[in-house]
């Protein structure tokens, strides 16, 4: 797993580039493997990755549980489908399209890798909702939502939020 992410972002000039709703900068996956395991994502019913990329996090959650990817890039959709197909990861699944038009309710454990703030997700939330946001990265932070936890996944900062 971690081989096939590392060898596809190993063939990339740069991995990093605009896409059309924002920007890819992929997540570190030893760090995200580290992270997941510390959360016991077996808990959880239903991952989701905001913003998939590349799929890597979608990867890795499928070895615990059902993990969806949304995106927005064609390109990255076909590399995560690629890498899934290839890595035999039946519960890995990716939607090409906009989150903003998502609904989220089926999904108990939200992950972003955010490459802008979060008020416009704060806004779609489903109401009730029950599940819990891990964001990865120190750098948007939600603003409506109550903190439970802030980890470490490497050397990088990630915290959990409930509604
Ligand atoms: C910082 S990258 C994170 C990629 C991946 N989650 C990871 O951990 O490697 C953010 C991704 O979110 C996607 N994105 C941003 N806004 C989006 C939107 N409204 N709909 C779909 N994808 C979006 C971008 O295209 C980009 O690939």
């Amino acid at each position: 797993m971690l081989g096939a992410v590392g060898r596809y972002q190993d063939s990339l000039e740069e991995p990093y580039k605009m896409t059309p709703a924002g920007m890819w900068a992929c997540s570190v996956a030893e760090e995200l493997a580290e992270l997941f395991a510390a959360l016991e994502l077996g808990r959880f019913r239903h991952f989701a990755d905001l913003g998939s990329g590349d799929g890597r996090a979608v990867l890795l959650a499928a070895l615990y549980t059902q993990a969806t990817g949304i995106e927005a890039d064609p390109e990255l959709v076909a590399v995560a489908r690629h890498l899934a197909a290839e890595l035999g990861l039946s519960r890995a699944g990716f939607i090409l399209g906009d989150l903003r038009q998502v609904d989220l309710s089926p999904y108990d454990l939200l992950f972003i890798y955010p490459d802008k703030p979060l008020a416009w997700l704060e806004k779609i939330l489903p109401d009730p909702w029950r599940g819990r946001l891990l964001v990865y990265g120190p750098h948007f932070r939600p603003e409506t939502m109550t903190h439970e936890k802030t980890l470490y996944a490497g050397r990088t900062l990630c915290s959990l939020w409930r509604r």
